[in-house]
């Protein structure tokens, strides 16, 4: 069943920063395929693969989706301090492996990112959702160059980190790992939300939730053939699953990025926990981890909300249901 807003209110207005991306794409089209989200501006960030690529893969995505409409700023070319290493190996050179290139009908604004999300927070009424789902580069940003502009900011839900093992190295996952330094400034200016607002309301959807959100062949073949929607996401699975099967022998593939629109458009999805969130920045062996204290061993105050676990079969539903006509 399609979700709807509750009467009264209207739907939640998100900008999503992202690198695009398999999972990143199939994020955004859930974000656009449920009527409790307005998705208002996609912002782009180096990690997958190069800028340039993500940000021709969200224009390209947008576009199948009819939605051209919606203005995609691209922002940082690299990690705050180190150099860009990128995820080709598992998303393809491109970013999209799969479905057959596509040349996108427009170009992306002529705005930076961090003027795209400064125009937006500028001119909102009500505060905005922000959502990121690559590196937290452009986020990082956001904390130190627009602090004037954080009330305007709702909350910000992340992909990345994890509370026990990681996917890139051992101790740290994707995201986090490739730009650590911006992951670091984006959690010392978090806090939990709905409780005292001390500072950006920060939720961390880690490895510990996005493992357990997979989708396999057989969900590839169920969207085949649906429509122009179903088909691309269908050609993506088809690279995906094989990667994650090949790579890890695991059955299907996470589709990390679309759990965080997925809390969104069903808050009671994933279980959440308010923890102190730390980065490490400085070690050779575990650089990128997310140091999460889920004993509350430190006595630290918490800064996010951390995912553990989520409905899996109610999320598969989810994605199956909004993706296919
Ligand atoms: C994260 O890394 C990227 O490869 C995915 O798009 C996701 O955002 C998972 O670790
Ligand atoms: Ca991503």
């Amino acid at each position: 069943m399609p979700s709807t807003t509750a009467p009264g209110t209207s739907p939640r207005r998100v900008l999503h920063d992202c690198d695009p991306g398999h999972d990143d794409a199939i994020a955004i089209m859930l974000a656009i395929a449920d009527p409790s989200i307005d998705l208002i501006a996609v912002t782009t960030v180096a990690g997958n693969v190069t800028l340039e690529h993500t940000t021709n893969n969200a224009l390209r995505v947008l576009d199948l989706l009819g939605r051209g409409d919606i203005p995609v700023a691209a922002g940082r070319a690299a990690p705050r301090v180190r150099d860009l290493s990128t995820a080709a190996v598992m998303h393809g050179e491109s970013g999209l492996a799969g479905p057959l290139p596509v040349t996108p009908s427009s170009g992306p604004s002529e705005l930076t990112a961090l003027e795209m999300i400064e125009q937006v927070l500028t001119e909102a009424t009500e505060p905005i959702t922000l959502v990121a789902t690559g590196p937290l580069t452009n986020m990082a940003d956001v904390v130190e160059q627009l602090p004037h502009l954080h009330h305007m900011i709702r909350e910000l839900v992340i992909m990345g980190g994890a509370v026990e093992l990681g996917n890139w190295t051992p101790a740290a996952e994707f995201n986090i790992w490739v730009d650590p330094d911006a992951a670091d400034i984006v959690f010392r200016a978090g806090c939990v939300p709905g409780g005292e607002r001390t500072g950006i309301p920060l939720t961390m959807i880690g490895l510990e939730v996005t493992h357990r959100a997979w989708l396999t062949d057989e969900h590839a073949d169920a969207l085949r053939g649906t429509g122009d929607v179903g088909q691309f996401v269908a050609e993506l699975l088809d690279h995906f699953v094989g990667f994650h099967q090949d790579r890890f022998g695991w059955e299907g593939a996470p589709i990390h990025d679309a759990v965080t629109i997925a809390h969104l458009i069903d808050p009671t999805l994933v279980t959440t926990l308010p923890m102190n969130v730390q980065v490490e920045t400085e070690s050779a062996l575990c650089i990128g981890r997310t140091v999460a204290d889920r004993w509350s061993v430190t006595g630290q105050p918490a800064n996010a909300a951390v995912g553990i676990d989520i409905d899996r079969n109610r999320f598969v539903t989810m994605l199956l249901d909004r993706l296919s006509p």
